[in-house]
């Protein structure tokens, strides 16, 4: 199976009422992490990159894993620009080999968004690449950007038409109450995402595929573990796992996870670490890191994208 784009997945994901997962690699581990569980529980999945998991490893040490990973599982794999900022580094990973790309022009008034995502659509088009646009403002932090919740909004249904009409965007990544990273709610509260803005969104657009970002749950096993292996995180709180599950009966076909692979990751690197203080070969503390990964990844996929033995 070779590297894809994501279009036979996500119509196969929208007719089957689940969810593809896009999970967020920066290395080998990851990648192998990933790969290794959805390849066991025949699942497909989008790979995703961001500006700064390239600047961290280099485009080319990402595709190139990447490849390796596609030949050793024989898994469909889309490989994503994950918040693409500009033209240029949407054209970059697409002559670089990627097959699917974000141009998130959300910050931008509704007339740029639209200018920045068509100029990104029609050369991605031209070279046989995907792109996913964005509506509406997710708190939280992105790279360099933090948006704080009194700068997130909603996306607004009555713009959606309009904005995949003139752009020819392949999906829409949608704002109904998620945010980036471990933080997302206040403990105490109860989180509750916009079911209704997604069914008004889904009337508008039919059979037209949904992208839900900041999807990580903030698995509390992994929080604990960091903390009681010398950790300090305190508070963290992310999206239930049933209304991602919910999500993805609708027309939700993409959800984005990276908080949870970071999680995951370093509550077995710490974990081993701490008890273990005198060993110091990199593969023995990144092994329980990369097995932590593998089996975080299985479970969303059974669990909460219903993913599984679609391949
Ligand atoms: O949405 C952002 C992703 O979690 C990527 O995070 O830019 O720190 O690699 P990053
Ligand atoms: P989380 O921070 O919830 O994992 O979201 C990741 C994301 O949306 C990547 O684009
Ligand atoms: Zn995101």
């Amino acid at each position: 199976m070779p590297i894809v784009t994501s279009t036979e997945m996500f119509k196969k994901a929208y007719e089957g009422g689940y969810a593809v997962g896009a999970f967020n690699v920066n290395n080998m581990e990851i990648i192998q992490g990933i790969t290794e569980a959805a390849a066991e529980a025949r699942s497909p999945i989008v790979l995703q990159v961001s500006a700064g998991a390239r600047k961290y490893a280099k485009h080319v040490y990402l595709m190139k894993l990447i490849e390796a990973a596609e030949a050793d599982t024989g898994l469909p794999i889309c490989v994503h620009l994950d918040h693409g900022a500009d033209f240029e580094v949407c054209k970059s990973c697409i002559d670089g080999g990627f097959t699917s790309v974000m141009i998130d022009g959300s910050h931008f008034d509704f007339e740029e968004n639209i200018r920045l995502t068509k100029q990104v659509v029609d050369y991605a088009h031209d070279h046989g690449v995907v792109v996913e646009g964005e509506l509406g403002r997710l708190a939280g932090i992105e790279d360099d950007v933090n948006v704080s919740a009194a700068d997130s909004s909603y996306t607004d249904p009555n713009q959606v038409e309009e904005f995949v009409r003139a752009t020819g965007v392949d999906s829409l990544a949608i704002a109904i109450g998620t945010s980036h990273g471990a933080y997302k709610f206040k403990p105490g509260t109860n989180p509750q995402l916009r079911f209704d803005i997604l069914e008004e969104i889904s009337k508008r657009l039919p059979g037209f595929p949904i992208v839900l970002h900041g999807a990580s749950s903030v698995t509390q096993s992994y929080v604990q573990t960091i903390n009681a292996n010398g950790g300090k995180l305190v508070d963290a709180l992310g999206v239930p796992e049933d209304q991602l599950r919910k999500a993805a009966q609708m027309a939700v076909c993409k959800i984005n996870i990276d908080s949870d692979l970071r999680l995951a990751m370093t509550a077995g690197v710490r974990e081993f670490v701490y008890n273990n203080p005198a060993d110091f070969d990199p593969r023995a503390y990144l092994k329980p890191g990369r097995q932590n990964v593998k089996d975080l990844v299985k479970h969303k996929i059974i669990n909460v994208l219903g993913s599984n033995d679609k391949i």
